[in-house]
This record gives structure tokens, C-alpha cells and sequence, in this order.
């Protein structure tokens, strides 16, 4: 019989592609999610299990259903500007419903847990390349959220054993077209930037161009999200032999400047980004790169997916999303 993994939020963005590599690596992908924020269509290579994270009784029937030996933890509200303006609500999806699903995984024998954390975990960048060691200091209710469920995995006593991993700016789509970015409001660069250009969304508005950065635009690390899929079935590989690292950094290692991104788009598309200029937004960062050394030599990760192929699989997919 082959195995299983549960994935929440295995209808969303990444999570719906982790259950794509899952099933090309010979793992059954069980996509576990309420579709509040995801989407049917999205789940194409397993079950979908319609429910909550924080819901301990549908959670332990899927498990033993399944016979999940493995959890990836993707289920979550992912809104920085939201999670300023409703924190409660926040903490309560992403913080204690994960202790929910910690717990449950952990008494029905579930050995391995991977979790997407992210970059915002980090404080204010002290140095241009953000590695794991950086002191932590969330600047928005959203990473203190992760950054909380983190902790919660690395508590003493844990009988699970877990691995965090920190990505960046998730981009590109499915690099065949099949699922993509689909959320609703949209509120990452990328997919703005496209629909801006395809004239479906509004123009684009660079947050700040006065930061201390080449050409003064807030500079970011963009991963495909493929790469990043296949950085859980490493991670999930690496946990199974032994592997101990508890967090690590998922990013390119290269920055791109928000002008960069948006003349890239345009070169790409052949048509230009409608875009204006507006003040810098709380709490954003000028620089936010991803030392990568670490995952590189704990997983034998590397990303295969550079800025170019990242938007050229975003152009087609939201040329083509249902919407
Ligand atoms: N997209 C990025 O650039 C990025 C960067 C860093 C970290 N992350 C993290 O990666 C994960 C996935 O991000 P995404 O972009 O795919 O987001 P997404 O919104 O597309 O997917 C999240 C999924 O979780 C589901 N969900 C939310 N709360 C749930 C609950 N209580 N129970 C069950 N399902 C629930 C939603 O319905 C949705 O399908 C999130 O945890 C996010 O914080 C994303």
C-alpha cells in the first residue's frame, strides 16, 4: 500500500502543488482544508478531506482513515495587513488550532511534521543575507503567529519530530499549467503585477521607492513554488534518516528590486505594468534575501526555477485561472 501524507491547506497555492510532487514521488497527497481560502479545483492528486486544523475529532478519523505517518502543515491565514487590522482572529487560525493539530498528530503516532514557516519570523535584516541564526522578531501579528507555532514544535517532550521551513516570496505557478495562485484578494507582487499588466486588476503601487536599496524599491527573494514543493518531500526524506536541523530557509539567495520585478514582467509579457508610486507601508523591509547555505547542504536543495520562469508560468496561468 502506498503512503499516506496529510496536507492542510492542500487546496491552496502551495499546498496544492506539495500534493502534486507528493504524488510524482509515489506518495498519496491527503489534502485536508476547509476551502475557505482554497479551492476544489485545486486538489487533483488525492483525497479531499473538507475540514478545520482546529477540528481534533475529523482530524484523528482522517489520520487513522489514512494512516498518515507524515504531516505537512501549510493550513493557515497568510495576510500580514489582515493580521494587523484582526490579530485575534489570527492567533486563533494559525496558533491554536495549530496546537490542535499538533497534539492530535501526536496521538495518533504521527512521526514526521514539516511547517511552513516564513522569512517574517526574522527581525528587522542586520545583515544583507538572512540566515536561520538571525535573531528572530516578528514585526507583524502574522509572523508572530508562525514563529509561535515554531516554537510549539520544538518544545521539549515533543514525541513528533518536526522541521520549519522559512520560505520567501512564494511565485511562479505550476510549471504545467495546471494549478497556480488563485487568491482572493490577491495581495502578493507577482500575481499584482500580471493582472495590473492584463488589465484585470488595478495598477500596481510600489510601496516606497526611498529605501536603501539600488534603485530605492523594497528588494525581495522570490522562490517557484515548485521548488518549494519539492523541498518538502527533501525535507520529509530528510526527517525519515535522522536529519536535525529545526528550521531552514527557503528563498533564491538572490534579490530583485520591485522595479526589477515589474520590467521584468513587462519584457516577459511584452506589454507594458501600469504602476504608480506610494508611500512605504508599516512594517515592510527594504531587503529581504535568504542565506540558503543551510538547506542547500541539509537537503541537497537547490532552486532550478529563476525570476524569468517564474513570471513567464505565473503570465500563463493567471492568463488562463478561473476567476
Ligand atoms: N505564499 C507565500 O509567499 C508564503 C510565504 C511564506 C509562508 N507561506 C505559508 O505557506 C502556507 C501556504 O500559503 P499559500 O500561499 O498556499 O496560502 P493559501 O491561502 O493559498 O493556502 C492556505 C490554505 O489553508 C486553508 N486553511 C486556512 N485555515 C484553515 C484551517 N483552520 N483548517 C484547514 N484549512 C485551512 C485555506 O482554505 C487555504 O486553502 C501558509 O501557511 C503561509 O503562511 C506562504
Amino acid at each position: 500500500m502506498a503512503r499516506s501524507v496529510l496536507v492542510t491547506g492542500g487546496a491552496g497555492f502551495i499546498g496544492s502543488q506539495v500534493c502534486k510532487r507528493l504524488a510524482a514521488a509515489g506518495i498519496v497527497p491527503v489534502a485536508y482544508d476547509t476551502l475557505e481560502k482554497g479551492h476544489d479545483w485545486a486538489v487533483k492528486w488525492g483525497p479531499l478531506e473538507r475540514g478545520d486544523i482546529g477540528d481534533a475529532t475529523m482530524l484523528a478519523d482522517v489520520l487513522r482513515r489514512h494512516a498518515c505517518d507524515a504531516v505537512i502543515h501549510l493550513a493557515g491565514y497568510i495576510e500580514v495587513g489582515e493580521s494587523m487590522r484582526d490579530p485575534e482572529r489570527y492567533r486563533h487560525n494559525n496558533v491554536t488550532k495549530s496546537r490542535t493539530l499538533i497534539e492530535t498528530a501526536e496521538a495518533h503516532g504521527v512521526a514526521h511534521f514539516v511547517f511552513s514557516s516564513t522569512c517574517a519570523v526574522y527581525g528587522t535584516p542586520r545583515t544583507r543575507l538572512l540566515a536561520e541564526t538571525h535573531p528572530f522578531g516578528p514585526v507583524s501579528v502574522y509572523g508572530e503567529t508562525k514563529l509561535a507555532v515554531e516554537e510549539m514544535l520544538r518544545a521539549p517532550g515533543r514525541r513528533l519530530r518536526a522541521i520549519a521551513l522559512r520560505y520567501f516570496n512564494a511565485a511562479g505557478a505550476d510549471p504545467d499549467g495546471e494549478v497556480g495562485e488563485a487568491h482572493d484578494p490577491e495581495s502578493h507582487l507577482m500575481p499584482l503585477a500580471i493582472d495590473a499588466l492584463l488589465g484585470v486588476g488595478r495598477p500596481l503601487t510600489i510601496y516606497g521607492d526611498d529605501y536603501d536599496t539600488p534603485d530605492g524599491t523594497g528588494v525581495r527573494d522570490f522562490v517557484h513554488v515548485a521548488d518549494l514543493a519539492d523541498a518538502h518531500v527533501r525535507a520529509l526524506d530528510y526527517l525519515a534518516a535522522g536529519g536535525s536541523a529545526p528550521a531552514l530557509n527557503l528563498g533564491s539567495g538572490h534579490g530583485y528590486s520591485v522595479r526589477q520585478l515589474i520590467d521584468a514582467t513587462a519584457r516577459i509579457a511584452g506589454q507594458r505594468v501600469p504602476h504608480s508610486v506610494g508611500p512605504r507601508r508599516p512594517g515592510d523591509a527594504g531587503l529581504l534575501v535568504a542565506d540558503t547555505t543551510l538547506v542547500r547542504h541539509e537537503l541537497g536543495w537547490t532552486p532550478t526555477y529563476d525570476l524569468d520562469a517564474q513570471i513567464a508560468h505565473a503570465l500563463r496561468w493567471r492568463r488562463s485561472m478561473p476567476r
